[in-house]
């Protein structure tokens, strides 16, 4: 076993024999329990309730939900058309909006049954498969473009979950901050709390401690003291949709993180696979941000700590321009200070 594949444990989702099974992070990192998914509107539900997140793994989630939903086809003695599939894969797509990966992941099925393969249901299961293993392949090579940048010693801080909780296993940041400590390069992580579904408190934590990796937590509102102390060189992030000019949506909190990385001379990196970059999207305000229920605000952990009564707004992710960005960090090569034409090049586009 490779020093990196000790760093590389956790699987988010697993699919065998007609059966999805997605670690559930609603309830991590206290129980570790599996949710069973047999048809594409169980898998849905699991990326709507965000028993399943992160932009890859609910790219690669939803894949098999067309998987699950073929079988079912088949099983039923239908034939496993594009047109039979519509409806679940329309809504797969509809389960969250801003990630692209959903959307991408789900046209690379439309794609394979638009081919007419002889046995549409081993060409849809080798899709998923193919999905899911190029997005591991990604993230292993992502890791290293992205460590190369750092210097020995460096301290990092880290916004949300990337890791393998997010992806097909090892992570895009978090993948980043995983080879860059393995080769001497990360002494010290920070991980914002991610409020108000913790994603950082709840599932980075877990994940770097699991890994032995140094980790401090810190509330997402301590950042930019953080910055002004000197403890890190880097705020590295991922990302759910990066659009043609380089601006990216990304967690909420990811803007304001990066905004203060400059005025502080810290670096900032996004770390995203191809399947992340949407060209057809020109820049970051054309990209639909999710909004989720206020009620996620007024509790936390199903404790009230607001007035009843009280209204709150809860965007869930925000849109970083390209010009703060020092380095994106793809599959396909980095791309420093991004900007269109940059983006258009590695796209293959110029
Ligand atoms: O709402 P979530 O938890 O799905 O948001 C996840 C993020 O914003 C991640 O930073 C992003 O998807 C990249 S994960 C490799």
């Amino acid at each position: 076993m490779s020093r990196l594949d000790l760093h590389d444990t956790i699987r988010a989702v697993v699919y065998s024999d007609g059966v999805l099974r997605v670690l559930d992070q609603r309830e991590l990192p206290f129980v570790e329990t599996q949710l069973e998914c047999h048809d594409a509107g169980e898998v849905a539900e699991a990326i709507r309730l965000l028993v399943v997140r992160g932009a890859p793994a609910i790219g690669i989630a939803a894949a098999w939900g067309a998987v699950l939903e073929a079988r079912l086809l088949q099983a039923a003695g239908s034939a496993v058309t594009q047109a039979a599939l519509e409806s679940a894969l329309v809504r797969l797509n509809a389960a969250r909006p801003t990630a692209v990966n959903l959307a991408w992941a789900l046209a690379r099925m439309r794609a394979v049954l638009a081919r007419a393969p002889a046995d549409p249901l081993a060409a849809l299961e080798a899709e998923a498969r193919a999905i899911q293993d190029e997005d591991l392949a990604a993230n292993r090579h992502m890791g290293e473009l992205g460590a190369a940048f750092l210097a020995n010693g460096s301290g990092v801080l880290t916004h949300c979950n990337t890791g393998s909780l997010a992806t097909a296993g090892f992570g895009t940041a978090l993948g980043v901050i995983r080879a860059g400590y393995a080769k001497g390069k990360i002494e010290q992580v920070y991980a914002g709390e991610t409020r108000p579904w913790l994603q950082g408190a709840r599932l980075t934590m877990w994940e770097l401690g699991r890994d032995r990796i140094p980790v401090k937590l810190i509330a997402d509102s301590a950042a930019s003291h953080l910055m002004r102390s000197g403890a890190v060189q880097w705020v590295i992030v991922g990302a759910d949709r990066i659009a043609a000019n380089g601006d990216t949506a990304n967690k909420i909190g990811t803007y304001q993180l990066a905004i203060a990385a400059r005025r502080h001379a810290v670096k900032f990196m996004v770390v995203a696979p191809w399947s992340t970059v949407d060209m057809a999207t020109r820049q970051g305000s054309d990209i639909e941000i999710e909004l989720r229920d206020p009620g996620e605000l007024l509790s936390i952990a199903g404790k009230r700590t607001v007035v009843e009564g009280a209204d709150a707004w809860n965007p869930v992710f925000d849109v970083t321009p390209a010009e703060l960005i020092d380095v994106i960090v793809t599959e396909r090569g980095a791309i420093e200070r991004p900007d269109e034409s940059a983006m258009r090049r590695l796209a293959g586009q110029s």
